[in-house]
């Protein structure tokens, strides 16, 4: 089995980049596929905190090659951000990070044409990162994207460049902004592109070689199951596929060598940005949930909406996934709650409905149907083992693979990579 993907089975923020930092510790290759700088991952270990927006998340181990797939959306500056920031935490990223020349590049405009886009839509915006990534996604599906091959020739890019910006710049003009500088642009992005040349390559005869050899690769998700655009709760969602099948065209991985798919859900729900979400709770409880899980968006900083545990999302995303194994994390943020509730379905008028019957219009009418189950009331940060977790938190683990349907193979109790159940 050499293929696993670690997909985020809820609205994201699930943890996935504590999991693949510790799957990272056994694996050759991790490759993101998916999303942008959009993403935001967290890792804590022996080199203190690290949030990665778009290099993968198993860089720290130095036997690890991280792959930046043609499906992701690159954003020059913060690449060259993180890779500074690892350099002075003394990671060097050279030959072992590579970036295909696939990637679509965010551009200035799209950054604006996300933020003007969100202001007319007032109300009803989708609450984005601000990252540019629906504008830039809408352009690559249009044929108006500039790649990161398109910049290696400088005659190519102030071509494209020049096209898309008269285009762009009446767009912004009619929003009410200034036009941008085509100078202004094209020298920035002449001199980030230089920097960041020596990480760009075809990277599909590495993949290749990789499988061959039966390397063990990590596909790297970003965002969650529900911000699909297709499956998720449309439109208030993300630009690009989140599923685990992304894993095929984004980084260039035939879909049968994908064996593996491990689904990271956190013992609660979250969500950051507008739309539905069944379990939120705008109480106390709510309140709690957020100060105990230090629920804060890393890319934006806004606070995250939380409820209780939502079953009926984590099952529908096993389902359409196909998780082999469940990933729960963040359990040590029950802790101190007498009381932990589920919910284990919706209902509408009386009625038993379930995720995949309507659109989000829908979902904002649907009811959780709660289950309760007793806490445990005491830290479980340092369990080693399951057999170190109270009984109350085995027991609570055991009902969310239940409801799931699918095995939970590993319960983080803490940030950090060590604080890990491995079952
Ligand atoms: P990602 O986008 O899925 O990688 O998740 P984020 O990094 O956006 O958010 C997860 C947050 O929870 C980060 O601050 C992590 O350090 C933290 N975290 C991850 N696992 C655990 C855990 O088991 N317990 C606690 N308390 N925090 C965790
Ligand atoms: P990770 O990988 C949580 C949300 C935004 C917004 C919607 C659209 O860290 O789990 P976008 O900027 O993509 O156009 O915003 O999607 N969103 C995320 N929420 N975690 C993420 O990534 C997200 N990436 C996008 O908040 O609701
Ligand atoms: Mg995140």
């Amino acid at each position: 089995m050499s293929v696993t993907a670690i997909i985020g089975a809820q609205w994201g923020d699930e943890g996935k980049g504590k999991i693949i930092d510790l799957l990272a510790q056994e694996a050759d290759f991790v490759i993101r596929f998916n999303g942008g700088a959009n993403a935001g991952h967290t890792v804590v270990n022996e080199y203190g905190i690290s949030r990665f927006h778009l290099i993968p998340s198993g860089i720290f181990n130095p036997r690890v090659t991280c792959i930046i797939g043609g499906g992701v959306l690159v954003d020059l500056e913060t690449l060259l951000e993180e890779i500074e920031s690892l350099r002075e935490k003394g990671v060097d990223t050279t030959g072992r990070l590579l970036v295909s020349q696939r990637c679509h590049v965010v551009m200035p405009y799209h950054r604006l044409l996300d933020r003007l886009y969100e202001a007319a839509k007032g109300k009803s915006s989708v609450g984005t990162t601000g990252r540019g990534i629906g504008p830039t996604y809408a352009d690559k599906v249009s044929y108006n994207g500039i790649r990161l091959a398109d910049m290696a020739d400088e005659s190519v890019f102030a071509e494209k460049l020049g096209m898309q910006l008269s285009v762009k710049n009446r767009l912004i003009a009619a929003l009410g902004e200034e036009p941008l500088s085509l100078e202004q642009i094209f020298s920035q992005y002449r001199s980030l592109y230089a920097v960041l040349a020596p990480f760009i390559c075809e990277p599909f005869p590495i993949v290749q070689k990789a499988l061959a050899e039966n390397k063990r690769i990590l596909l790297e998700g970003a965002q969650g199951t529900l911000l699909d655009p297709d499956w998720g709760t449309y439109p208030f969602c993300t630009a690009s596929t989140t599923l685990a099948n992304e894993g095929t065209s984004g980084a260039g991985i035939p879909p049968a060598e994908i064996k593996r798919v491990v689904g990271v859900v956190k013992a609660y729900t979250t969500r950051v940005g507008h739309g539905p979400m069944p379990t939120e709770l705008s109480d106390e409880t709510g309140e709690l949930l957020r100060e105990f899980g230090a629920e804060r968006g890393v890319t934006t900083g806004r606070p995250r909406r939380c409820g209780w545990f939502d079953a009926e999302i984590a099952r529908f995303s096993a389902m359409l996934n196909g998780f082999t194994e469940m990933a729960l994390t963040k359990l040590d943020v029950l802790d101190q709650f007498a009381e932990i509730e589920i919910a284990v379905g919706y209902e509408v008028d009386g009625k038993r409905v379930h995720y995949v019957d309507g659109d989000a219009q829908f979902l904002s009418h649907c009811r959780p149907i709660y289950e309760k189950m007793p806490g445990w009331r005491t830290s479980i940060q340092g369990a080693k083992s399951f057999a170190d977790l109270p009984s109350a938190a085995q027991d609570y683990v055991r009902r969310l693979e239940e409801l799931i349907g699918v095995p939970i193979t590993i319960v983080s109790v803490g940030p950090e990579r060590g604080q890990t159940i491995r079952r």
